[in-house]
């Protein structure tokens, strides 16, 4: 345990503490030069065995070996805790300059954007807006409005029934079973409107859907006249196709409008249907409990897939129904 020996110890370790590259190294260095093995620790230990005078004088030096020891270590320390924080905030470094990947915000489908259209014209006039079950009662779907039970509209053919079939209760295939809640809910006079979706057995094609969506129409006041209904159809289409639309009502059928017609409008050089109407059958009226006396009314329903493509001149209902961004886009949704 001479001084000379001590001196390497020293020196040793302060150039292997210099020389750890990063604080992984220096903890090898350290463990070997200030660990149970180091040479100072083993010179520590041995202390013990020696005379009280070597003792004093081999335990200064010894003393003072580690702590010069100590000091190398707690500066290599410093410098590779600098350089580590240096290096992490060089590799974590986030370059705002970067093109990013866009999120697209949600947008509204077309059909929703003219149903909201639909529904701000009426309700500036006074309508409400209603809304009724997609599985409704076959009650206030067919029979209240004077829909009997052998009608073509009840078979297997147009109707989704739901299970078990003795429940009544079927995929609505009009919006008119909303007029019916309206009328047994709410004391005339009533002016409302109900867009929704409706369901019926066709196939997909370049013009029918198995699920699409109307709008329904209804009126009950004193004093109501075809005229009212005439007039509100054709406000309605103005507002829909612009200025110039003019609308015509070619006389039809519909079991709970008495008289009904088709509405047409004649819009980029030809007639084109846009929906059922007719003053309510006195019998749905009665059936709702509403004096036919004091009472008339007038309904109308229109597909708003129909109103949507006669507007913007698409020819295929697949567009409609298969959500492809690159048609909903050019409907300014802002995708
Ligand atoms: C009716 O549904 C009547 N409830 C309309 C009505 C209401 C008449 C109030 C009188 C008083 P119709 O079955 O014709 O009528 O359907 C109305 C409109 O729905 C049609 O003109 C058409 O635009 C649309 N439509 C019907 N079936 C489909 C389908 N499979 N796909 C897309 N649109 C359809
Ligand atoms: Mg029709």
């Amino acid at each position: 345990m001479n001084p000379a020996d001590i001196a390497s110890w020293i020196s040793d370790a302060q150039k292997a503490f210099a020389a750890a590259s990063d604080l992984d190294a220096l903890k090898v260095a350290r463990l070997a030069h200030t660990g149970d093995k180091a040479p100072v620790s083993l010179a520590s230990r041995a202390l013990g065995s020696l005379s009280p005078e070597e003792k004093a004088s081999a335990g200064k030096l010894i003393g003072d070996a580690k702590a010069e020891i100590a000091k190398a270590l707690a500066k290599a320390t410093e410098k590779l805790e600098v350089e580590r924080d240096a290096k992490v905030l060089l590799e974590e470094v986030v370059d705002i300059t970067l093109p990013v990947q866009r999120t697209h915000r949600g947008g509204l489908h077309p059909i929703s954007i003219i149903k909201n259209e639909v529904s701000d014209f009426f309700i500036e006039q006074g309508f409400s807006v209603e809304e009724g079950p997609e599985l409704e009662s076959g009650w206030l779907n067919f029979d209240a409005l004077n829909i009997p039970a052998d009608h073509p509209a009840r078979t297997m053919q147009d109707t989704f029934f739901i299970e078990p079939i003795e429940s009544g209760v079927v995929l609505r295939t009009q919006t008119s079973p909303v007029q019916i809640r309206s009328m047994l809910t709410q004391e005339p006079p009533i002016y409302m409107i109900c867009p929704g979706r409706t369901f019926r057995a066709d196939e997909l094609d370049a013009t029918h859907s198995p699920v699409f969506h109307q709008v329904e129409g209804l009126v009950v006041d004193k004093g109501i006249t075809m005229a009212h209904l005439k007039g509100t159809l054709d406000n309605f289409a103005r507002h829909m196709f612009g200025p110039d639309v003019v609308t015509r009502l070619r006389p039809s059928f519909f079991p709970f409008t008495e008289p009904s017609a088709e509405v047409d409008i004649f819009f980029n050089g030809r007639w084109i249907e846009w929906g059922g109407c007719g003053m309510v059958n006195p019998k749905v009226l009665a059936t709702c409990g509403i004096d036919t006396d004091i009472y008339t009314g007038f309904a109308f329903g229109m597909g708003l897939e129909r109103t949507l493509m006669v507007r913007h001149g698409i020819t295929d209902m697949h567009d409609i129904v298969e959500g492809d961004l690159r048609f909903t886009r050019q409907f300014g949704v802002g995708l």
